[in-house]
């Protein structure tokens, strides 16, 4: 950690060890530019190309909790029961310090492990195979003439934005889902969703209501509309509400840098001593439920090169690669070179003297 580098300021053309050679008893050694900060030693080195800690979604959680990490390494998210992840659920460190993609969302299942029904049940394949948040197993019903659905019964009345469905990936499929709200007088409103048609190319693919609006409903329901006599399976359903505000759980925090929340909606970042900031100082939460901005960093703070002497050399030391906080830059002048020593009084901070 604590290189030392040399350099020798060289004089007028002629080699520097030629000035050792003088006779004449200026004697003195100068130490000027005494640049003496109080020293911290990064962890993160002079280059801040580790990222740091990757923030984590509400009702969530992240693998790790170091304060560093280097290029390549993951970090997994999860979330809390009941919850279902958006988002990615892994992201990585790249080289130039900042993490992949965004930091996932958790968002509530409103019908995991509520009362589900179906128009007929195949074997043991019951309705609640698709909410019991587990993706292996299925609900099914029977091969036949007659119409084919399943619903789930939510509990409350919502404003049904977004519906999961997991199906065997490569099978056709043809369904609508409605969203169902009753009413007083004993009537019941079907409000579709979506309609899909085609080859289901992943296993589970997400719908949203009404272009993105929502419709409020206690049920949701999906109707099989395909003509040829199929088994119905829905492996998972997942249904989300409408939020008007989605909080943001804990931002990123750089490397030598800290973060101060300001209620719920603001992220106030700052550096420690010898670092600087490079990015926003202030982060805000979206009502989507991410932070906006670009995640800063903290940079070491620099000094110039020093400029060479003539007539002496200087000596750097705990110099890492730059000229940052803590790195001691020590003149001296070749004994016997006028006018060393006489011109103590234009020493400047930060400036070499001659
Ligand atoms: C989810 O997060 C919200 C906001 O922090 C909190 O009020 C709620 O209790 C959490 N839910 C669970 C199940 O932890
Ligand atoms: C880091 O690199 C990624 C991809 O190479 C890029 O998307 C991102 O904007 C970069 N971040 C910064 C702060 O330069």
């Amino acid at each position: 950690m604590w290189a030392v580098a040399k350099e020798r300021g060289r004089g007028r053309g002629r080699p520097w060890w030629a000035w050792w050679q003088g006779v004449v008893s200026c004697g003195l050694l100068l130490w000027a530019a005494l640049l003496l900060l109080p020293c911290c030693v990064s962890p993160a080195g002079a280059e801040g190309t580790q990222c740091g800690r990757p923030g984590r979604p509400v009702n969530g959680t992240v693998s790790t909790s170091g304060r560093f990490y280097f290029p390549g390494e993951h970090v997994a998210y999860k979330c809390l029961e009941g919850f279902v992840l958006f988002g990615p659920e892994e992201r990585t460190c790249l080289k130039n310090g900042s993490w992949s993609e965004d930091v996932p969302l958790c968002d509530f299942n409103l019908a995991r492990g509520k009362r589900a029904l179906q128009s007929a049940t195949l074997w043991s394949y019951v309705p609640e195979m698709a909410v019991d948040g587990n993706s292996d197993t299925c609900s099914f019903t029977p091969r036949g003439p007659d119409p084919r659905w399943w619903q789930v019964h939510l509990g409350h009345k919502f404003n049904v934005i977004t519906v999961g469905v997991t199906i065997s990936p490569g099978s056709v499929q043809e369904f609508t889902i409605y969203v169902i709200e009753l009413l007083t007088d004993n009537k019941a409103l079907y409000k579709p969703c979506t309609t899909f048609k085609g080859v289901f190319q992943t296993r589970k693919a997400l719908f949203h209501c009404n272009d993105g609006l929502g419709h409020p409903g206690q049920f949701v329901y999906i109707r099989d509309d395909r003509k040829d006599q199929e088994y119905f399976g829905l492996c998972e359903v997942e249904v989300f509400a409408f939020r008007e505000r989605i909080p943001c759980g804990e931002p990123e925090v750089p490397v030598e840098g800290e973060v101060e929340r300001e209620g719920e909606g603001k992220a106030r970042y700052s550096c420690r001593p010898g670092f600087r900031l490079e990015g926003d100082e202030v982060m805000t939460c979206s009502s989507k439920g991410k932070w906006q901005g670009q995640s800063p960093k903290c940079k070491e703070s620099q000094c110039p090169t020093p400029a060479q002497i003539n007539n002496g050399f200087m000596e750097v030391a705990n110099f890492r690669g730059v000229y940052g906080h803590g790195t001691v830059v020590t003149y001296t002048c070749s004994p016997g070179i006028p006018p060393c020593g006489g011109r103590l009084s234009h020493l400047q901070p930060h400036r070499p003297v001659e």
